[in-house]
């Protein structure tokens, strides 16, 4: 039976991070990563909780099972009746990845605090955490956030690449859910009102308009909501398999990798896109494409994998175990056109 919901509370706007204050005073366990630890966020956040609160800010990028584990014998010995996650996905995901190595039972009550705009991971049951080179894709309901805060204030202000590689990784976010297997009407309308979004104020973004910040955050939580009903398709199960092997940023490779998942997309089913091209005011499919393209130019980002320092012989090396890889990941089975491994083969050789 098609259903909707949300069992997330999103606070959003200027007087978001009020929402933290009926929880004032619980024992409260902060994930998050030293950079909010040297500006003196967490032990601002902190200072609202019990004394013996405790903070967990190692992560420092994408986050491994081993880092997961190691936060949850933090969480074990500390049982706070809070835990907050600030940071970007990496941080809300090895919040999550604690939660998931962490015996089920009485779970403390989950609040994400997004700084970043990509991830969407502030209201979604997914996380994804590098083991042994793979990354693996986490999902159960109980790793969901209870409440959600989406305050410019905590929005982190990055280099123009980094506000450009998360704003891509949601961008590719709406565009997989409006075509994925499970899309509804519901989906849909979010996915659709997060693209024209970020195709209109990532360039923006990019140029350091901080006043963008909370539109974005607004955006990326939508897409956020869009694919973890709809679910994700091959620009992702792709980006995943070269991320594990090659240790790529994930917005950078979904970035390269959808105009042409789009256009493989397009060749397999002309009018997948027809709402969404319809919506941003453009012509046909192709224009769609294009103006993806054109997108990636003006957030300077890559437009081959030698231009991420992979070589040729790298990738062809590897041509095989990744697209198996790509084709085992639970994003290929929402994809609409469903992959092949000679799919793979084929759009990874066209990012030479
Ligand atoms: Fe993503």
């Amino acid at each position: 039976m098609p259903k909707f919901g949300l069992s997330t509370e999103i606070c959003f706007g200027v007087e978001a991070a009020e929402a933290l204050k009926p929880y004032g005073g619980q024992r409260a366990l902060l994930v998050t990563d030293p950079y909010f630890e040297l500006n003196g966020a967490a032990a601002e956040l902190l200072g609202l909780f019990a004394p013996e609160s405790g903070c967990f800010s190692k992560v420092g990028g994408e986050p491994t099972v081993e880092l997961a584990a190691e936060g949850a014998s933090l969480l074990r010995s500390l049982q706070p009746r809070l835990l907050i996650a600030l940071g970007g996905g990496s941080a809300i995901d090895c919040a999550k990845g604690m939660l998931a190595v962490t015996e089920a039972g009485e779970q403390p009550c989950f609040i994400a605090i997004p700084t970043t705009s990509g991830t969407g991971s502030e209201v979604t049951s997914y996380a994804i955490l590098t083991h042994g080179g793979v990354k693996q894709v986490l999902r159960e309901e109980r790793l969901r956030p209870n409440l959600a805060i989406l305050d410019s204030r905590y929005v982190r202000s990055l280099p123009p690449a980094l506000v450009a590689d998360g704003g891509m990784d949601a961008l590719c976010h709406g565009f997989e859910a409006l075509v994925a297997k499970n899309a509804s009407p519901f989906t849909e309308a979010l996915a659709l009102q997060a693209v024209k979004t970020l195709f209109r104020l990532l360039p923006l973004a990019y140029r350091g308009k901080q006043e963008v910040g909370q539109a974005l955050l607004t955006a990326s939580c939508m897409a956020g909501i869009a694919f973890d009903r709809a679910g994700l398709g091959a620009c992702h199960a792709l980006a995943h398999a070269l991320g594990g092997r090659f240790h790529r940023p994930h917005g950078r490779l979904n970035a390269l990798l959808l105009p042409r998942v789009v256009a493989w997309h397009l060749r397999c089913c002309p009018g997948l896109y027809a709402p969404l091209v319809e919506s941003l005011g453009l012509s046909s499919g192709r224009a769609l494409v294009y103006a993806l393209n054109r997108l990636c130019r003006e957030l300077g980002l890559p437009k081959s994998l030698s231009a991420l320092k992979l070589s040729r012989e790298e990738l062809l090396g590897e041509l095989k175990p990744l697209c198996r890889t790509a084709l085992a990941d639970p994003c290929s089975s929402s994809d609409p056109c469903s992959p092949t491994e000679g799919d793979y083969a084929g759009i990874l050789r066209e990012c030479l």
